[in-house]
């Protein structure tokens, strides 16, 4: 298994639109489970593949304390969704140190494949649905900060250019 380097908000690659997986073979499994460790090693809840710049349909979700329920949706389709609509704090492992109130449906039907090409439905509730919504969004290039207004967005994007700034600076090779 290997850690995959994570983009960061503002990255251009994070609006890429993911294709659906065709082939549920072992470099599918290979990739589910380095994105686990990534999303386990980066203390996250979710993560999809575009997040990593692979840009096929793959999510990984962990919601339990001790990371033992890693759930896996590929090509997932939101089928139904509830006219009631509720409001979470949300955070994002492409953008670290930011939380912020997104609204969304409270309750999805949700169609996807598992890692062997089974197909399985699921209604989600609560922050599993919230979970979902975010990393299906993911997988369309779009990220919870684009829910947010244009003010708060320019300075997200300003404190993440500026952190990104120090850790590049960081990684400078001593020069002798
Ligand atoms: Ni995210």
């Amino acid at each position: 298994m290997a850690l995959l380097k994570i983009l960061h908000y503002p990255d251009p690659r994070l609006r890429t639109v993911a294709k659906p997986v065709n082939e549920f073979d072992d470099s599918l499994a290979t990739l589910v489970a380095n994105m686990a460790q990534t999303m386990y090693e980066a203390v996250g809840i979710g993560l999809a593949a575009t997040q990593v710049n692979v840009h096929k349909q793959v999510i990984v979700m962990d919601l339990s304390e001790d990371h033992s329920d890693l759930k896996v949706f590929i090509n997932p389709v939101i089928e139904q969704a509830s006219e009631q609509w509720v409001t979470h704090q949300e955070g994002c492992l492409s953008v670290p140190g930011v939380f912020d109130e997104v609204s969304r449906p409270d309750l999805i039907g949700v169609r996807a494949y598992d890692i062997h090409g089974q197909p399985f439905e699921l209604q989600a509730q609560g922050l599993l649905a919230v979970c979902l919504q975010h990393e299906m969004d993911h997988l369309n290039g779009k990220v919870f900060v684009d829910y947010l207004s244009r003010l708060k967005q320019g300075r997200i994007k300003t404190k993440m250019q500026k952190a990104e700034k120090l850790a590049t600076a960081d990684s400078v090779p001593p020069l002798y």
